[in-house]
């Protein structure tokens, strides 16, 4: 294959630590005019332009980005695809949230028709939003899994999704079972996992929509298959936990439900976590789980503020999830903004590197992603952004007050969004332009 090598020019920031294991300083690399070589849909050398520019061929062809930064893409760890249609749903706390608007909404993916249409939508509004890795709930239909598969696949995106697994608790148009389940998502694994830069996640809804044989039966299928990942909600609502304890009195609390049936591990991505305890970080930090900080759904459906120090102490692996539709943005910016917040009503700061490594190299971490995204490290696919500091008036106005990479990156996530995001590539190619 001939060579297709591109290189872009522009301040370019990225983390390459976690700041509450290395110091702020130490986490990140920023070249105030940067270069970024891509070959072949990977990142081949990053550095400072003039140094670089020096050992390039004269005619290579350069895009030059002024004013505009470029990071690695946001990453993702928690959304719902099939709740695309429904953000911003009023007044109800989770569970009734969840019988009153979710259930209804996911129903209508029994059609084909209406989950490619929602796919190809929820595929744009990721790469708009600058998303170019993704953890992605289904629905119970495997349908929506192929639909969103085959909008990815199209555009070559790193992707992880699953179909939904519920049996009980749930209405009758909504449920598999057991066996359905588990020979659903054995068919999608088969036919997606490992496919290009495709990945297959285990799905449980949470603890309250699976009996003990369809749990027995997820923990099956990750033993089958290796480095499958498994997606599922936690401890998010008080009710919520009150009702796993009823349900399953003989386990000791909820994550030990699902210790109980194997799920936990280093491709186990647990959704909330407001509600842990000390004993169940450390017992998810020690099996290399991670969790996703969902900062405008636990917010917007009042299920409290997630406890990073407690997080950070365990050294638990936390990556940043928007959680459509309970979350109430698309923007990895938007849900940074208001992860600040959840930190200032807990006497606690979130510095901007600390949201960048968040949003980028904790969540590919996360992710077990990390040799291949989250950064712009040579070798790394060629996933990055270029955030526009002129994108709104207000945002070009306040930026010109700015005196450091420090001020503009928390600025760019305090009043930033869609709007922020110029362009997006993927895998080098260009998947998104404003
Ligand atoms: N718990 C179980 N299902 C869901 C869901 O769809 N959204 C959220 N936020 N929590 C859940
Ligand atoms: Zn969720």
């Amino acid at each position: 294959m001939p060579l297709t090598r591109k290189a872009y020019r522009a301040a370019i920031l990225h983390s390459i630590a976690d700041p509450a294991e290395v110091g702020i300083e130490a986490s990140y690399e920023y070249f105030e005019d940067g270069l970024l070589v891509v070959d072949n849909g990977q990142i081949s050398a990053l550095g400072h332009a003039s140094e670089l520019l020096a050992s390039l061929p004269a005619d290579i062809e350069i895009t030059h980005y002024p004013d505009a930064l470029i990071t690695p893409g946001f990453i993702d760890t928690h959304i719902h695809l099939p709740q695309t249609g429904m953000v911003g749903a009023y007044g109800e706390q989770l569970l009734d949230w969840l019988n009153t608007y979710t259930f209804p909404c996911e129903s209508q993916f029994a059609d084909r028709a209406h989950a490619e249409e929602v796919a190809e939508i929820f595929i744009k509004e990721l790469l708009r939003n600058g998303t170019t890795t993704a953890l992605v709930f289904g629905s119970v239909h495997p349908q929506s899994v192929n639909a969103f598969f085959e909008a990815a696949e199209k555009l070559d995106l790193r992707m992880i999704a699953g179909k939904v697994m519920m049996d009980r608790n749930a209405p009758d148009y909504l449920t598999d079972t057991a066996e359905s389940s588990y020979l659903e998502s054995k068919a999608l694994i088969e036919r997606w996992h490992g496919k290009g830069r495709l990945h297959y996640a285990v799905t449980p809804r949470f603890a309250p929509t699976s009996t003990p044989e369809q749990l027995t039966l997820a923990g099956q299928l990750l033993g089958e298959y290796p480095d499958l990942y498994m997606q599922t909600h936690i401890s998010e609502n008080l009710q919520e936990v009150e009702w796993v304890k009823e349900l399953f009195p003989e386990r000791k609390g909820y994550l030990d439900v699902y210790d109980h049936y194997q799920l936990l591990g280093e491709r186990s991505v647990f959704a909330h976590g407001v509600h842990l305890c000390d004993d169940e970080c450390a017992r998810l930090a020690q099996t290399g789980s991670a969790v996703a900080f969902c900062p405008t759904s636990n917010l917007f459906l009042g299920s409290g503020l997630f406890n990073l120090p407690m997080a950070e102490k365990h050294k638990l692996n936390v990556g940043l999830g928007t959680d459509v539709g309970g979350g109430t943005s698309f923007s990895l910016l938007q849900t940074l903004n208001e992860a600040y917040k959840v930190m200032q009503l807990q006497g606690a700061r979130l510095s901007p590197f600390k949201s960048l490594y968040l949003a980028t190299l904790g969540g590919a971490r996360a992710l077990r992603l990390e040799e291949r995204i989250g950064t712009l490290q040579p070798g790394t696919d060629a996933d990055f952004l270029v955030l526009d500091y002129n994108a709104t008036p207000l945002l070009s106005y306040r930026l010109k007050q700015s005196k450091s990479i420090a001020e503009t990156l928390f600025v760019l996530m305090t009043l930033g969004d869609d709007r922020t995001v110029a362009q997006t590539y993927a895998a080098g190619n260009l998947v998104h332009q404003r």
